[in-house]
């Protein structure tokens, strides 16, 4: 299990188009975690704003736009982030092979050429939105998904990639793939008693660390609950429980 501080494994997603709401979320979560996400409403609401106000309080960004497009775009468009000084991004696997392997290779080239550090990359495998039915019925898809994630994520990890994202469900199939090494964001997390909402592949916060994810994603229990702060120590707390039990391979939860 790598070493990761506890309150670098919790990823909170900023989930709104209001940058005070947003700013709000920060100050009161700092305390739990240093790591926080911005996505598609945040960017498109704020654009960099989102970013400059999550570096200027401290903490790191998790800049999770989901990049899929052709090579040359996709590269375009992770040097920019690298200058935006984010933490971690995301590009997606069904981009391909070559469009993973150049941005990996121009990333270490740019960090080198201008000193600026090398964000970490992710790719993002099968949203966890989407279950085998919908996989089958709606997108004709004749693999199982199970089939395709571990695939997606080998492919991500051979051009170079510094991890995926997946859903609980496939956490032990990408680590027996892919070794203890590569990174793995879970999202579709859910606390007992959550809701699952639009997320179909869900699990609790101390399943997914003790099978061996390594930051957890967590929006709506969080950030829409009566009292984020509480619900975030709730989490942290499982999470420490969770790396212990699993540095000394308890029975899972
Ligand atoms: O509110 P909730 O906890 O479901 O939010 C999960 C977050 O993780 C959302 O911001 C969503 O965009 C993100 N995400 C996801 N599934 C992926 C990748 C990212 O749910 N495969």
């Amino acid at each position: 299990m790598k070493e990761i501080k506890t309150e670098d494994r919790l990823i909170v997603a900023l989930d709104t188009g209001n940058l005070t709401e947003a700013e709000r979320l920060v100050e009161e979560l700092m305390e739990y975690c240093s790591i926080f996400k911005v996505g598609a409403q945040l960017f498109t609401a704020q654009g960099p704003e989102a970013i400059r106000m999550v570096q200027a309080k401290g903490a790191k960004v998790f800049l999770d736009l989901k990049y899929h497009d052709i090579p040359n775009t996709v590269v375009k468009a992770a040097e920019e982030a690298l200058k935006l000084g984010v933490h971690m991004f995301t590009i997606h696997t069904w981009g391909g092979r070559e469009m993973m392997k150049r941005t990996a290779q121009q990333l270490v080239a740019t960090s080198l050429e201008s000193g600026l550090p090398r964000p970490l990359v992710f790719g993002v495998t099968i949203l966890t939105s989407i279950d085998q039915k919908i996989l089958f019925e709606e997108l004709l898809h004749q693999v199982s998904l199970k089939a395709q994630v571990r695939s997606l994520a080998r492919l991500a990890k051979l051009a170079g990639l510094d991890g995926v994202v997946s859903s609980p469900d496939e956490i032990q199939d990408i680590r027996d793939t892919c070794g203890e090494h590569f990174y793995l964001i879970v999202p579709g997390i859910r606390p007992k008693d959550f809701p699952s909402e639009d997320q179909r592949r869900t699990n609790t916060p101390s399943w997914a660390i003790y099978h061996g994810a390594d930051y957890l994603v967590v929006g709506r229990p969080i950030t829409q609950s009566a009292s984020p702060k509480r619900v975030a120590e709730k989490i942290l707390k499982e999470i420490e429980d969770a790396v212990k039990d699993r540095l000394s391979l308890k029975t899972p939860p």
